[in-house]
């Protein structure tokens, strides 16, 4: 049941938000609010949680004394203890995973794993795929339009990214939709605070999906062995023959295939449920659909995909007073430091015309700064400035969307819309 806003603690909010119910989840602006305002630094379970924009960035920037690892090392001693020792097992395969992935290293390693993207993410390159971008999202939207009502998540916004970062990767056609399966598998384990406080609910189920997808990328390098293929592939096949640990590679596979179409499913998902809700918005887009690109950084600060990452601290230091021991947990609320009205202006607004939306952190700060940040913008663009081209009766059918219950992502799991005439390409 929701509380009253005057009766409940912010302890009882937060923990409500940290367990996924729904009214919390729905309201985590509010609770957000309280946090920036009352607690900028607050401790659930065994993590810090940390709501201000500002020492968001400083977190993030401070690599003496903060770091990056798997998320579910994350997970407390007493859930730990409660695992029997066949559940900790399948936990210790998924840390093994995770430790992997980009997001989880530092210093040269990252560097040097991250070498292997930089050229082919870079925004130069990116640009030189507009017109083919372009092609997919208008096959796909005239592939829609015969139908008077769309379930716009499975039928378009992760449909794109998906297609688009397979096309990158060279993955064949029917290699993606299973990729896509299992990624939704491994789900669980991105939920966010309730992964590692509700452990082993979901672990079975998690672990069978991770071990899969390790399964999946691997026959995939393997398919492209020896063959012609893309850029990226070609790198990836040539630092395995040149002895780079396989598992990394690996690895770096999956987060760009699930970094490279999660998130920008995400974008495109809230995106559209904003424009819509806010139809003086949608209206503004419709008559300058050149505003496509302004909207996708409004849409990433109001309704950032990721709202949270997550570090662990190096050194003991205090933060606003809060001390920080080594090894703590902190999960650092990207979607709180996008709505802190220290940095923009009437920040519960949606506006796709202000000029402060840029300031927002929904990509992350620094060495880590989202490599795919130039795609997903470029992605997000073209599909809004064509839909609202091609659809500008656009509606919602249904007002009440089904979110995706995260805390870590905000998205949505189907967005169901009219679309009315197409006015043509
Ligand atoms: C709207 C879309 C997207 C959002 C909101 C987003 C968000 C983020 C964030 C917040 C980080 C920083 C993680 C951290 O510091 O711990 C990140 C990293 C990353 N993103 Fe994205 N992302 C998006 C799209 C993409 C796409 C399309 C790709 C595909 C290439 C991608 C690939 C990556 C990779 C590989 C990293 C790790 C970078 C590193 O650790 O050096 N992302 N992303």
């Amino acid at each position: 049941m929701t509380p009253s806003v005057t009766e409940a603690s912010l302890e009882r909010e937060v923990a409500a938000y940290a367990a996924l119910e729904t009214w919390a989840l729905a309201d985590r602006w509010r609770i957000y609010m309280r946090l920036r305002q009352e607690a900028p630094v607050f401790a659930v379970g065994n993590s810090l949680l940390v709501s201000r924009y500002d020492d968001i960035c400083d977190v993030l920037l401070d690599h003496d004394r903060v770091r990056n690892g798997a998320p579910s090392r994350g997970v407390p001693s007493d859930v730990l203890e409660r695992l029997t020792r066949h559940e900790r097992a399948m936990l210790d395969d998924i840390v093994n995973w995770e430790e992997r992935w980009l997001t989880s290293a530092n210093g040269v390693r990252h560097a040097d794993l991250r070498s292997l993207g930089t050229r082919v993410f870079a925004p130069r390159a990116i640009r030189e795929m507009r017109d083919r971008i372009q092609e997919i999202v208008n096959e796909m939207l005239s592939r829609m339009a015969p139908r008077s009502t769309v379930e716009f998540i499975s039928g378009f916004a992760y449909q794109l990214p998906l297609t688009v970062i397979s096309e990158i990767l060279d993955i064949p056609v029917e290699m993606r939709q299973p990729l896509h399966e299992t990624w939704r598998g491994m789900m669980p384990a991105r939920t966010g605070l309730a992964w590692r406080t509700q452990l082993p609910l979901g672990l079975e189920s998690a672990h069978a999906h991770f071990m899969s997808m390790k399964r999946q990328v691997k026959s995939l390098l393997d398919f492209r062995d020896g063959a012609q293929t893309t850029e990226i592939m070609t790198n990836l096949l040539a630092a395995r023959a040149d002895g780079a640990d396989e598992d990394d590679i690996l690895v770096l596979i999956q987060i760009l295939v699930s970094a490279g179409h999660q998130t920008t499913e995400d974008l495109l998902g809230n995106g559209v449920h904003a424009l819509l809700t806010h139809p003086e918005q949608w209206d503004r887009l419709c008559e300058d659909p050149g505003l496509a690109p302004a909207a996708v950084e409004e849409i990433l600060r109001y309704s950032s995909p990721s709202q949270d990452i997550e570090r662990f601290a190096d050194s003991q230091f205090t933060l606003r007073g809060v001390p920080v021991d080594p090894d703590q947990h902190l999960t650092l609320l990207l979607g709180s430091a996008n709505r802190d009205s220290s940095v923009f202006r009437d920040p519960e607004t949606f506006d796709i015309t202000r000029d402060d939306a840029k300031a927002h952190v929904a990509f992350g700060r620094g060495p880590h700064f989202c490599l795919g940040a130039a795609l997903s913008r470029m992605e997000g663009a073209i599909a809004l400035e064509w839909l609202a081209r091609r659809f500008p009766n656009l509606r919602l059918v249904d007002d009440t969307p089904r979110w995706i219950p995260s805390t870590h992502l905000l998205g949505l799991e189907a967005l169901h819309l009219a679309l009315g005439p197409d006015r043509g390409v």
